[in-house]
């Protein structure tokens, strides 16, 4: 079988990279069905796109690399296309836009997009062999228990990255990429909980609270939230993408106040107020019983000098944690690192030294924050490659 374009995953950089391709575009995809990590995303409701997205948002080894497809293919574009499509939304918080009804309206208007487009779908196929075929390739898949060869002009790899086997994530765009000479940065899940030893945080585990968490020099204000195993939510997710094996991360657990001058009123007030008392007053209760054991806090206001009170407000600004690992890719959004940018056009996403070769979406190495970015980096990667064919 003859085809202009193949394209290898039916995830979001996939379909909609075939929602933009010309000519005869079959998309392939061993999952039961498209775009099942769209269908799970945000709580089922998708968190489509951000409207502060930008390049800033990215990491990369270079950074510099995303900004063409972001460019030429925004969070506006893309919001027109939603709106074409009657899908109502809404933003939840710090730009992030979510579908109002379901994540499966976003599934539907890019299979219909596709549909349009003339691309063909075919689901629980399996990818057996991927060759160059002189200016062209040949790929072996398995359907139905049998094998067909595909003869592709073009090619594009839209395989995503490592995060949730269970749910198909295979690491084959590596492989691929490697197979023709592309190099492959090292890669790590991201946008995941950190883990502590067992039972460190486990009598907190459901407390949350607001905090700034940093990582060298990055730092997100969000919430955090403890948990069995360590600590998630929003601001440890997104520090997750920075943090390394042996790092330390620091939290300010009172990142809208300065302890310092509260408990200094507060001695000045209330002199004979517990310590504990007064933590609780600041904090979560259960935070707080469980820091002024840590922490060994005893005795009641007045009986702390200045000195005293700066202690312990720097802990509550500069609480240093070293996680032990992260829940792994059993539980990251995404992968962090991937195809090495140096060998791809960033205007097409198209291999620079295998012509008719694209890579697009997750498996490429840019990866964004938390807040709708990573599908932004999806949409935006596969209008790249399809309109360049
Ligand atoms: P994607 O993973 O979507 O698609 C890859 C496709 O390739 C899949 O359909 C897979 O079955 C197929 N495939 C893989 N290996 C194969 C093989 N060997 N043979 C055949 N087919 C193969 N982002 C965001 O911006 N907002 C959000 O709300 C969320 N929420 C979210 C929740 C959860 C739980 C996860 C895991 C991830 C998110 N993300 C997110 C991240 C986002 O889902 C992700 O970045 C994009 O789906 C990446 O799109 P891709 O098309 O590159 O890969």
């Amino acid at each position: 079988m003859q085809v202009d374009t193949l394209i290898l995953g039916a995830g979001a950089a996939g379909l909609m990279a075939a929602a933009h391709a010309g000519g005869r575009v079959l998309v392939v995809d061993h999952a039961k069905a498209p775009g099942e990590k769209i269908r799970i995303s945000g709580g089922g409701r998708c968190n489509f796109t951000n409207l502060h997205a930008s390049p800033a948002n990215f990491i990369s080894r270079n950074p510099h690399f995303c900004k063409s497809a972001l460019k030429r293919y925004t969070q506006w574009d893309f919001l027109d296309l939603v709106a074409r499509h009657g899908i109502a939304w809404h933003e939840k918080t710090l730009g992030q836009l979510f579908c109002d009804n379901s994540a499966k309206d976003i599934v539907a208007m890019l299979l219909a997009e596709m549909k349009t487009a003339g691309a063909d779908l075919w689901q629980s196929t399996a990818i057996l062999s991927v060759a160059r075929d002189g200016a062209g390739f040949n790929v072996t898949l398995e359907r139905d228990g049998r094998q067909v060869m595909v003869q592709a002009a073009n090619l594009i790899v839209a395989t995503g990255g490592k995060s949730i086997p269970k749910m198909g994530a295979t690491g084959l765009a590596y492989d691929i990429a490697r197979q023709f000479g592309h190099a492959v940065t090292d890669t790590r899940p991201a946008l995941v909980p950190l883990t502590f030893q067992p039972e460190r945080f486990a009598p907190l585990a459901g407390v949350a609270t607001s905090v700034t968490a940093a990582c060298g020099q990055t730092s997100f204000a969000e919430a955090m939230l403890f948990t069995h195993r360590g600590l998630s939510g929003p601001a440890i997710l997104q520090i997750s993408s920075y943090w390394v094996e042996g790092d330390s991360i620091t939290v300010n657990l009172m990142p809208d106040a300065d302890p310092y001058e509260a408990l200094r009123s507060q001695r000045q007030a209330s002199g004979r107020r517990q310590l504990g008392t007064v933590l609780a007053q600041m904090l979560p209760t259960r935070l707080a019983d469980h820091l002024a054991t840590e922490w060994a806090l005893a005795g009641n206001l007045a009986d702390q000098s200045d000195a005293k009170l700066r202690a312990l407000a720097d802990r509550l600004t500069g609480w240093a944690l070293t996680p032990t690992g992260s829940e792994g890719y059993r539980t990251a959004e995404v992968t962090l690192g991937g195809i090495d940018t140096d060998g791809l056009s960033s205007q097409s996403m198209m291999s620079k030294t295998v012509p008719g070769l694209y890579f697009i979406g997750e498996a490429v190495d840019v990866t964004g924050w938390l807040g709708g970015y990573n599908f932004q980096w999806a949409w935006s990667s596969g209008v790249a490659a399809g309109r360049d064919i």
